[in-house]
């Protein structure tokens, strides 16, 4: 299963929490390996103010390739559940939408890096611009996408809801105000529901 949100959304805790509690593979995009930790060096990069939309949407498709090939896929084979922190989903609202690249060229970029895999459920946790930014001033220095601006970030919420509208099978949509604990309730819940009370329910598919 995958978890998707903004910053400061809490996604990255959450997706922890469950992979601990369900003893399950944890990685996160980009950079979940070595070759994605260096293309997510350039993504992140504040000093890259000249990288294109484009461009920027083929490094994460690329990422995302390497991340399947060799982690994701691997993981699933050998039977193994797997959370992950971020997915096709981020591309889709933040350079399809938020970028203006196009929701469904990004989705046909990501298709073929992906090869085809498809997350079982994934995650959408939503919190309100203000506490999203209150959590982002209390974390470090922001990188080159938590300094894009209120704008640029109401627009990947509002990517984000669109896609989760149109994915209503796959994709759940929670309050991911409050503390950690009352969010890992309201999760739990719902990955329980979705995808049965045993661990092994979540195999077969990229959280
Ligand atoms: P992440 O490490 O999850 O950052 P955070 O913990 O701050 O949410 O992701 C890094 C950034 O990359 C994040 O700002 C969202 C962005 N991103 C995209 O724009 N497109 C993508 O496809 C992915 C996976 C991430």
């Amino acid at each position: 299963m995958v978890f998707e949100g903004g910053e400061g959304s809490g996604k990255s805790t959450q997706a922890r929490l469950l992979a601990e509690r369900w003893n399950a593979v944890l990685s996160f995009e980009p950079g979940g390996t070595p070759i994605g930790a260096r293309l997510r060096e350039i993504l992140l990069d504040r000093a890259n103010t000249d990288l294109e939309p484009r461009a920027e949407a083929l490094l994460m498709a690329a990422d995302r390739a390497q991340h399947v090939a060799a982690v994701l896929r691997p993981a699933l084979n050998r039977g193994k559940d797997v959370v992950c922190d971020r997915f096709v989903g981020s591309s889709l609202a933040y350079q399809g939408h938020a970028r203006g690249l196009g929701v469904d060229e990004i989705a046909a970029i990501s298709a073929f890096a992906t090869d085809g895999l498809v997350p079982d459920l994934v995650v959408l946790l939503e919190v309100p611009a203000e506490e999203a930014q209150r959590r982002l001033a209390a974390a470090g220095k922001p990188d080159r996408f938590e300094s894009a601006g209120v704008e640029f970030h109401a627009q990947v919420a509002e990517g984000y809801r669109m896609v989760a509208a149109h994915n209503l099978d796959r994709w759940v949509v929670l309050d991911g105000s409050g503390s950690v604990d009352e969010v890992a309730e309201r999760i739990s819940a719902v990955v329980e529901d979705r995808l049965g009370s045993g661990p092994h329910a979540v195999a077969g598919g990229v959280s």
